[in-house]
């Protein structure tokens, strides 16, 4: 992790039944950076005695509190151990080392926006609604969830204008009628949305079904189902400009398996292009960008790649490692 910051559990509190909150301050007791809404940290855990687990979560407090960063974490139960190692490891005055932040949904005030959150997808939204609000912006929040229980942070939200916000728990109120809200939408709106890969995929479809569609659609996806045809695609050589070494990626293999095999360690978390801890730079050649984390300006720009799934179009890639 660069540049990282060291950092104490300041505040542990349970958000609901499967969602703990923490606050975090600077060791030092100094400022944190700033950051923007969309924004996210990752944090180091140290689970085991091997390598850390790094793990990414959205930013969702007050962006003027400078002294104290806030974060929300579900627990997976199908995960890797590293949210459970926060609910039952992690405890108030514990160390804990996270990166600065990244941005990867960057919220661009505009007229009108319309904020879609799934679940625990409603982190990176909360600062947005704020900024959006204090920038007198017109704008809606339709707030989804399983269970009524699950809606963190809704006092908030509410504190900040009710009127603006339409809730939906599946478990009383049955299927939400998507559809419906986004034909209501007009060419002056974004769309922000986080949340489960089955709503954001029916965001991305019906705006690309409806050829009329104006508005804006930004997402951000914390997960995706592992999709092995992801990794698949023809051989090509990484060269890595640090070591001069150079690595034959085989045609059903991601460039992280083949550094690994290699021996050679990288930065990596989610192993399915949505995290962005395994972004590297690439000093030459071209990839073929397969995540979901970069945007299309970044990708055309070609000056980073997320090499658990990304391959390259051209024979060789020498990237900054
Ligand atoms: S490890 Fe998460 S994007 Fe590559």
């Amino acid at each position: 992790m660069q540049q990282t910051l060291q950092t104490r559990v300041l505040k542990k509190t349970r958000l609901s039944e499967r969602v703990v909150g923490l606050t975090l301050g600077l060791q030092n007791g100094a400022e944190f950076p700033v950051w923007e809404p969309g924004a996210h940290i990752e944090l180091e855990l140290a689970v085991s005695k091997g390598e850390p687990l790094y793990r990414h979560y959205s930013l969702c407090g007050q962006q003027a509190n400078s002294r104290e960063w806030q974060i929300a974490v579900l627990r997976e139960d199908s995960g890797r151990g590293g949210s459970a190692y926060i609910h039952d490891v992690l405890q108030e005055g514990d160390a804990l080392a996270v990166s600065p932040p990244k941005n990867h949904f960057p919220f661009a005030a505009d007229k009108k926006c319309f904020f879609i959150a799934g679940g625990i997808g409603i982190t990176p939204i909360v600062p947005m609604v704020q900024a959006a609000a204090a920038a007198g912006l017109d704008w809606h929040l339709l707030y989804l969830a399983r269970n009524a229980a699950d809606f963190i942070f809704l006092q908030e939200l509410q504190q900040v204008d009710g009127a603006r916000i339409t809730t939906h728990a599946s478990n009383q109120d049955g299927l939400f009628d998507l559809e419906a809200a986004l034909k209501a939408l007009d060419e002056h709106t974004t769309v922000y949305s986080c949340g489960p890969q089955a709503l954001l995929n029916a965001l991305e479809s019906y705006q690309q079904e409806q050829a009329d569609i104006a508005w804006q659609l930004v997402l951000e996806r914390f997960s995706v189902q592992a999709d092995p045809g992801l990794l698949q695609g023809k051989s090509f050589t990484v060269t890595l400009q640090k070591s001069g070494k150079s690595v034959v990626v085989a045609s059903d293999e991601s460039i992280l398996a083949a550094l690994k095999r290699e021996g050679i360690r990288v930065k990596c978390s989610c192993q399915n292009g949505t995290c962005g801890t395994c972004e590297t730079v690439v000093i030459s050649g071209q990839p073929e960008h397969r995540d979901f984390v970069l945007s299309p300006q970044e990708r055309q720009l070609n000056e980073t790649m997320m090499i658990c799934v990304s391959r390259a179009v051209s024979a060789e890639l020498v990237l900054d490692l």
